[in-house]
């Protein structure tokens, strides 16, 4: 079959049962634990489907000595262990007929000789007709030197510029993480390029393989109802979420050295980020696709170094428990650093800096030893304009949930009214299951991409530009997080819950929405208590983000309620008040003993109180009589004090006005 004609998956039924070309398959790391665990289960699985030309042959290439027999018996093993049910023996007769092995080190020279006698071998015994994938399933430090071999060794067959090439054709499926930052990115890129046409690179994310990852696509461009309210005018915010509720487990040496960051938001999370941002695409085909996607990236505001603390929270897990059983913490995990700092719990704002979406808050957050494994997208939409039915309904804002993981399903939940006589409002669910929808089994991530690559459709993989853009927007935060220097101690949070609280404040107190929103509350003690706890919130997550918080306090009588919450527990122990700064918004021309100043105000019913270092209490010098003069003085010290926002004034983590 020729490639160029090949139908895109997403545009055609898969019933169409598409078969690639000849080919032969070669598996660099073919003793690794990605191959055992997913390659060869899937290939086998694709084999026994029929998806796999009868003109196919996989090679292992790794560097420990074995025969084809005795690899054959590995593979064996490794497909038993991936299968839940009984293995169909004649469909596994036919695969192990397929597969043999190369053993060499991948810096050796000779190997690729070899590899190259082995492929000719092939293609006369088998007809796999010159047509090569090779899949680089090993530590990302060699891929370079793999490719440039590949190259050297004549195993590259190199399309003319601006043909898709073949037959024969080449084809190097690339695994995840490619690089650990821009510069090394852009190093591997220009390695790849150097021997192959962007054309015949499929960088891997095994996310995009998901069903339901696919499925974002299709129900917003297959769809007429969603596209018009999805965006600034409707939606409120989109929290995407990749809870985990597994620990390092057996992957520390890699784990201690990518961070979570690393691991999940620069690779999946970004994926799904593009496709639920991303401009609906002029076709389904790959560049039309992944252009869309890197739109997305481009507009998503960078978070300068000065701002990561404000936009974004890091935990590491605790000891703790998940499903009722202890685990240990992360810094107690075999081969993790004692006081290691590596953060295995992340969550972050972002913001994307076009017409669809200016001003709406993107949530992502992601982590390890979390209460379940779940991957989520939720929108939430703007509240009714009008609360004509009470508060209760207008509570209760439209809520999308694109649920990937581990139930692919959707849901849309509403506010309908309860039975009875009186109008008691509920949210309710509308949802639907794919698998009880359509009855079948999907095909697994890894099935479905290997088959795409075979089939040259590299909609579902990552274009260079794609993995580049994604580097240049995480970047400022690792760096942030990762200087000689540390900023901070990372904040420790218990296995089984749901991070550092500060990372609940992120979305919950603390989004510009929820604070522009008006509370109506029956009573000052309850606006007291009400304020109290959102203050405590803002505290925790700006001592989280940077160390310290930045208060501008106010006089009168509403605040004064709010400062003797402050002074009680639990609030009172809940606050870090070492770490506190307060400053006053506006004062009385008065001295400070005087009853009327806002400084004594404060001072007699909280600061007294609380354990706040005097040091860290700066009122205004309101009793001058050059107010200009007193003005710049505490202009002065707002400008030592406070962190500088991007037009240059110093931003208070949270002022209050009165209540
Ligand atoms: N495992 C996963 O679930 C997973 C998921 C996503 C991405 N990935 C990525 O996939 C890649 C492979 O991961 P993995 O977990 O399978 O790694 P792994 O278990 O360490 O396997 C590495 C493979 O490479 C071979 N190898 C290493 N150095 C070699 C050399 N100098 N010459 C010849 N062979 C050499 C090893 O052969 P020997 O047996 O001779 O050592 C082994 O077959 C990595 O880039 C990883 O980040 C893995």
């Amino acid at each position: 079959m020729d490639a160029v004609s090949i139908p895109s998956p997403l545009r055609e039924a898969r019933q169409l049962r598409r078969v690639p070309d000849a080919c032969a398959v070669v598996i660099f790391g073919a003793t690794g634990d990605l191959t055992n665990r997913k390659l060869m289960p899937a290939l086998n699985t694709l084999s026994r489907l029929g998806m796999l030309p009868e003109e196919c042959a996989v090679i292992g290439f790794a560097r420990r000595p074995m025969t084809d027999e005795q690899f054959r018996a590995e593979v064996a093993q490794a497909v038993r262990g991936a299968t839940s049910g009984a293995v169909d023996a004649a469909a596994w007769d036919r695969f192990a007929e397929r597969l043999h092995y190369v053993q060499a080190d991948f810096r050796e020279p000779s190997g690729y000789d070899r590899l190259r006698q082995t492929l000719e071998r092939l293609d006369r015994e088998h007809g796999t007709a010159g047509n090569r994938l090779y899949y680089l399933a090993t530590a990302p430090e060699l891929y370079g030197e793999i490719v440039q071999r590949l190259g050297a060794h004549g195993l590259v067959t190199r399309p003319a510029p601006g043909s898709e090439g073949g037959p024969p054709w080449t084809r190097v499926i690339v695994e995840k993480p490619i690089g650990r930052d821009l510069a090394s990115a852009q190093d591997l890129n220009r390695a790849l390029l150097s021997v192959f046409r962007e054309s015949q690179i499929f960088r891997i994310d095994h996310y995009l393989g998901k069903e339901t990852v696919q499925n974002i696509l299709v129900f917003r461009f297959a769809n007429g109802i969603f596209e018009p309210i999805w965006n600034q005018h409707y939606v409120d915010h989109v929290q995407i979420t990749v809870a985990e509720s597994i620990g390092v487990e057996g992957r520390a040496g890699y784990y201690e050295t990518a961070g979570v960051v690393r691991d999940i938001i620069q690779s999946h999370m970004m994926q799904l980020l593009t496709l639920m941002a991303m401009e609906s695409p002029v076709a389904i085909d790959p560049d039309a696709v992944r252009s869309e996607k890197v739109k997305v990236l481009r507009a998503a505001r960078r978070i300068a170094r000065t701002e990561v603390a404000r936009h974004v929270v890091f935990g590491q897990y605790g000891p703790g428990a998940i499903d009722g059983q202890r685990v240990p913490g992360y810094r107690a995990e075999p081969r993790v650093a004692p006081g290691s700092r590596t953060p295995t719990f992340v969550a972050m704002r972002l913001y994307i800096d076009n017409w669809r979406w200016a001003g709406v808050p993107f949530y992502l957050r992601t982590g390890k030893r979390l209460p379940k494994r779940v991957t989520e997208v939720a929108v939430q939409f703007k509240r009714a304009p009008l609360p004509l039915f009470g508060d209760s309904a207008a509570g209760e804002p439209n809520l999308l949930a694109l649920n990937i993981q581990p139930d692919e399903a959707i849901s849309l939940r509403f506010v309908a009214k309860a039975p009875g006589t009186t109008m008691t409002l509920r949210p309710v669910d509308m949802g639907f299951r794919f698998g009880a929808a359509f009855g079948t089994e999907e095909m697994s991530a890894y099935e479905r991409l290997l088959l795409d690559c075979l089939l040259g459709d590299s909609t579902l993989f990552t274009r260079r530009d794609e993995v580049e853009e994604a580097w240049d927007l995480v970047e400022p935060i690792l760096s942030w997080w990762e200087p000689s220097t540390p900023p901070q101690p990372i904040p420790i949070y218990a296995a089984g819950t749901w991070g550092p609280e500060a990372a609940g404040s992120l979305v919950a107190g603390d989004n510009p929405v929820e604070s522009s929103r008006l509370v109506v509350l029956p009573d000052l003690a309850q606006a007291a208590a009400s304020a109290g706890e959102r203050l405590a919130r803002r505290c925790a997550l700006a001592v989280a983000g940077r160390g310290e918080c930045a208060i501008a306090l106010a006089g009168g009588d509403t605040p004064r309620a709010l400062y003797a919450r402050l002074a009680s527990e639990p609030l009172r122990s809940r606050i870090p008040w070492r770490q506190v700064r307060v400053f006053w918004g506006d004062e009385r021309g008065v001295p400070p003993q005087d009853p009327r100043s806002n400084f004594r105000i404060a001072q007699e019913a909280l600061l007294s109180r609380v354990p706040i270092p005097d040091h860290r209490i700066h009122r205004m010098p309101a009793e001058r009589a050059d107010a200009e003069s007193a003005a710049e003085v505490y202009a002065a010290l707002l400008r030592e004090h406070l962190p500088a926002a991007a037009d240059g004034w110093p931003q208070f983590d949270l002022v209050l006005l009165g209540l």
